[in-house]
């Protein structure tokens, strides 16, 4: 495979444009809803793997009290950046950490813990996914729901082969300048279930000349987390939601006899 950053790394293209292709992203329409909907406006929120803040801000808006944590200084300090720019009352409803949803202990409960948009896909499946339902199940008092948006999994495997040429994404920004996305490489390891693959973001300046290009590694792990999140005590609360028609959230009630594993 190409040498490529690791996605949301310092310095990524990834990390930088996170926002713009989020939001022309309709396949993830309605998540903030889907979130809202679980438990009544002024709760406690903790999201794992806030990113720019994009949820974290949008929760707080609709009166939630929100702790965003996340791995990446760079999509960190973005997330800062949004919460400065919103009133004092909202400011006071959000919290933003740096932290590892693998191993995070804040030491108190939330009504919620989230981890949208294939956060949880981040990390292999195994000790990463059942170290992080222990730390959902961790922050959640018995009946308590913790929510993971995952993507599914026929259609990871089913990708075909990319064309390097052809872009994925050619988007204007508005400033003369354009963001083309092309898929460089892609592969799925059957058994562990990884997709792996390498994206090239290029940057064109007003005269359409590339000012800029990087290659990024973006990778996904998926398995059934039925199984990984029970050893944690959470248990499916509801069918999964279907979101976009390319991944689910799985909805998980804390049972009242969980114990926190041993980390
Ligand atoms: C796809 S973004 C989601 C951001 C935001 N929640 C949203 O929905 O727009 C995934 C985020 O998960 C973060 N992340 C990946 N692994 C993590 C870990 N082990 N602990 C905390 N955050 C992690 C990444 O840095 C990235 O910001």
């Amino acid at each position: 495979m190409a040498k490529a950053k690791p996605y949301y790394a310092p310095g990524s293209l990834s990390a930088v444009f996170y926002d713009r292709i989020t939001t022309a992203d309709a396949r993830l329409l309605g998540d903030e809803d889907i979130y809202a909907n679980l438990v009544p406006a002024g709760e406690n929120i903790l999201e794992l793997g806030a990113g720019t803040g994009r949820l974290t801000v949008g929760l707080a808006q609709r009166a939630f009290h929100v702790c965003g944590v996340d791995i990446s200084p760079t999509m960190l300090s973005q997330a800062e950046a949004r919460v400065a720019k919103q009133p004092p009352e909202l400011r006071a409803r959000v919290e933003l950490r740096q932290g590892d949803m693998t191993s995070l202990d804040l030491k108190r409960t939330f009504d919620l813990v989230i981890c949208p948009f294939f956060t949880l896909a981040h990390v292999p499946t195994g000790a990463a996914w059942r170290n992080t339902f222990a730390v959902a199940a961790r922050h959640l008092a018995a009946g308590g729901l913790a929510a993971f948006h995952l993507p599914k999994l026929d259609l990871m495997r089913g990708l075909d082969p990319p064309d390097p040429r052809r872009p994925v994404m050619d988007q204007p920004l508005g400033d003369g300048r354009a963001l083309l996305l092309f898929v460089l490489e892609r592969s799925f390891k059957d058994g562990i279930n990884r997709l792996e693959q390498v994206i090239e973001y290029v940057l064109s300046d007003e005269t359409g000349r590339i000012a800029h290009r990087s290659a990024e590694r973006l990778t996904y792990y998926m398995t059934d987390p039925v199984p990984l999140a029970a050893t944690a005590g959470l248990v499916p609360d509801r069918p999964p939601i279907d979101l976009g028609g390319v991944g689910d959230i799985f909805v998980f009630r804390k049972t009242s006899g969980a114990q926190d594993p041993a980390p």
